[in-house]
């Protein structure tokens, strides 16, 4: 069930996106999320509305064609363990000077099916039922080279499915732990003085639990708190170390998020100052589109 990236439309978007880069004043686009990572814009044409993800701009056809195929062999692996993953196709265009812009597009879904809020409205068996559901898909999913980002905010409960949306980062190591996804792309939001040493002591880290279920479920637990569903918390690790070998404690939820939190901060951050160095001081244009201040 793929479908056609309409080609004019999303031009016409990335053109706005493109204006928006240079006034700084994101307004007049039509934000459907805001991700760690990237904006997901709605582009409503005749024939549907589609989530659109910016990529970080590829510096070449050759990194771009890269990513693809890093892209669709994740799609193909997540798909072969059996997950509903959302449809995704990527679409790009070449700008004058070589670099390539890309968005990952899918039809968008009903955002009121979103699993971070309707663990918010369900009521209780549902929220039980959800996490044994998760619990079933994470444990399948996830083995050393394969890595799901597993957040409340990554899922739409649809028909009875959990279908996963964010596939925009691959997650894959190949048997040397070696991260597949390029990393330092996708690292170039951050300030020029960071990117290395965040690269080299960092990304390990900040990947690792990706690729393990306990790691996996620590950080979906975690991030119920940035969600105000921490209440949830006791009942979810009662379901969930039933599972493990290893329980998960409580503790150890709480001193991941404040980690979690820390982190993320202090690169909003650096983000912020870079974006304001960019524009001020170098009256260049900051190639990224950030997320308003997260409460956490
Ligand atoms: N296909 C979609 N339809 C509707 N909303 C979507 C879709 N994909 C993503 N979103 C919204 O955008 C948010 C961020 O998308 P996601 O793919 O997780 O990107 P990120 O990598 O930035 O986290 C989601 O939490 C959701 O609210
Ligand atoms: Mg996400």
């Amino acid at each position: 069930m793929s479908f056609t990236v309409p080609h004019a439309e999303l031009a016409q978007l990335d053109d706005q996106v493109q204006a928006a880069l240079r006034t700084m004043d994101d307004r007049a686009l039509d934000v459907l999320g805001y991700g760690e990572v990237s904006l997901v814009l709605k582009l409503s044409t005749g024939d549907g509305s589609f989530a659109c993800k910016r990529l970080p701009v590829f510096p070449d056809l050759g990194r771009f064609e890269r990513y693809a195929k890093g892209l669709r062999e994740y799609l193909r692996r997540l798909g072969d363990k059996g997950l509903d993953v959302a449809d995704t196709e990527l679409w790009h265009t070449r700008l004058p000077s070589g670099q390539i812009t890309a968005y990952c597009v899918q039809r968008e879904l009903p955002s009121h099916r979103l699993c971070s809020r309707l663990l918010h409205t369900e009521d209780d068996i549902w929220v039980k039922d959800f996490f044994s559901r998760f619990l079933d898909q994470v444990g399948r999913v996830v083995e050393p080279t394969l890595g799901l980002d597993a957040q409340a905010t990554n899922w739409m409960d649809v028909g009875g499915e959990l279908v996963y949306l964010d596939v925009t980062t691959p997650l894959m190591r190949d048997t040397r732990n070696r991260e597949q996804l390029d990393v330092r792309l996708f690292f170039s939001s951050l300030p020029w003085f960071l990117r290395d040493a965040v690269r080299v002591s960092m990304s390990k880290s900040i990947f690792d639990k990706f690729y393990d279920t306990r790691g996996v479920l620590l950080d979906f637990l975690g991030n119920l708190h940035k969600e105000r569903l921490h209440a949830l918390v006791p009942a979810f690790l009662e379901q969930a170390n039933a599972r493990l070998p290893r329980p998960i404690t409580a503790e150890e939820v709480a001193a991941y998020y404040r980690d979690d939190a820390r982190m993320w901060e202090l690169i909003q951050r650096l983000r912020q100052a870079d974006r304001f160095w960019h524009h001020r001081i170098r009256r260049r244009t900051y190639p990224f589109l950030l997320p308003p201040r997260v409460d956490r």
